[in-house]
């Protein structure tokens, strides 16, 4: 049942709401990209997600949506495991293992418990204990290779440091990933010319209307420095190679408007099959492709916490 021959690759995701252009170019096609080459898990991160949002109809409405998102970019069930973190009841079950052997000063310097602190709100213990949920996603299916961006690199040195723990406490049994810091495009801007982020509200969608597309190119801040509208520029190279754009920015040099045109006609002819395909999933789809997921990595998962619970006196 193990492809031997592969590595073997795992990332999560937080369902936290429509994706984006620059979630698109950033994370989800690199992750398509490489994804084949591995033996390999994408998890939606549910249980991480609880601790945040607190909307179950939300929580549910999100966790469908972004498997629909990433069945609809390409992403294929039967090659990856695609499933839900809280179907499979080993992954909260080995957390509370490493959290036994791990300390609170450790997991105290953690960025996402100290950026809480320092902001001035209050943590919940799931919160406090994240890293290690996501130790537990990571090393019960023996994962060699973790696609995530730069800013979860220190949970995978956490991950590292429960899988020592553990190993040393009870013999050899983790293997220690490696993250994989993903060849992304880099920071795709976003309208205002900041960095694309659901939070600044300055975003394209990957899935929105064709109108919805349009009326956020044709908001993209153009300085009036220049011939070139850069963020307008900068977003085009996603989908088009210098050598083609740069005859059309000489061409329309300082007329904004008909370049931007040109962006909403090039978006469209990229995410309208996009948007199709997507349409054409319901909801009842990705039930089965979860429940599908569900049964390949329980059988995984609790073949690997049969050896953790005898070798800790549980069984
Ligand atoms: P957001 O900033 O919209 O909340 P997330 O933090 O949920 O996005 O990011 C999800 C993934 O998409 C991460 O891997 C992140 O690196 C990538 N990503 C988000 N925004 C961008 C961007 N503007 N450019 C490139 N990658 C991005
Ligand atoms: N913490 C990750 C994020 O917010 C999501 C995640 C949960 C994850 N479990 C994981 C990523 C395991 C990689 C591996 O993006």
């Amino acid at each position: 049942m193990w492809d031997m021959s592969k590595k073997r690759l795992l990332t999560g995701l937080q369902p936290s709401g429509s994706l984006h252009i620059g979630n698109y170019f950033g994370a989800l096609k690199p992750f398509l990209d490489v994804c084949e080459e591995f033996d390999s898990h994408l998890m939606v991160a549910d249980y991480h997600a609880l601790t945040t949002v607190r909307d179950p109809e939300l929580l549910r409405r999100q966790t469908v949506d972004i498997v629909k998102d990433y069945l609809a970019a390409g992403l294929d069930p039967e090659t990856v495991i695609l499933f839900k973190q809280s179907d499979v009841s080993a992954h909260t079950e080995l957390a509370w293992i490493f959290e036994c052997l791990v300390t609170m000063p450790f997991l105290m310097q953690a960025h996402s418990y100290k950026d809480k602190v320092a902001k001035g709100l209050e943590a919940n213990v799931g919160l406090f204990n994240y890293p290690m949920l996501m130790a537990a996603d990571i090393l019960l299916y023996d994962t060699e290779v973790v696609p995530v961006g730069e800013d979860q690199r220190q949970h995978i040195e956490y991950t590292r440091e429960a899988a020592s723990k553990f190993n040393i406490a009870y013999g050899e049994t983790f293997v220690m990933p490696e993250e994989k810091i993903l060849k992304s495009v880099g920071v795709v801007p976003g309208t205002d010319g900041q960095k694309m982020s659901k939070s600044y509200k300055n975003t394209i969608p990957l899935f929105g209307s064709a109108e919805e597309v349009e009326k956020a190119v044709m908001s993209i801040v153009t300085d009036s420095e220049g011939d070139r509208p850069e963020h307008v520029y900068a977003i085009h190279l996603l989908l088009k190679s210098k050598e083609e754009l740069d005859p059309l920015y000489d061409a329309y040099k300082g007329q904004y408007g008909a370049l931007k045109k040109q962006l909403v006609a090039d978006l469209e002819e990229m995410l309208s099959p996009l948007r199709d395909k997507r349409n054409g999933i319901n909801d009842e789809d990705v039930h089965s492709v979860l429940a599908a997921g569900a049964k390949k990595a329980t059988e995984r998962a609790e073949k690997k916490m049969k050896d953790i619970r005898s070798k800790i006196g549980i069984a």
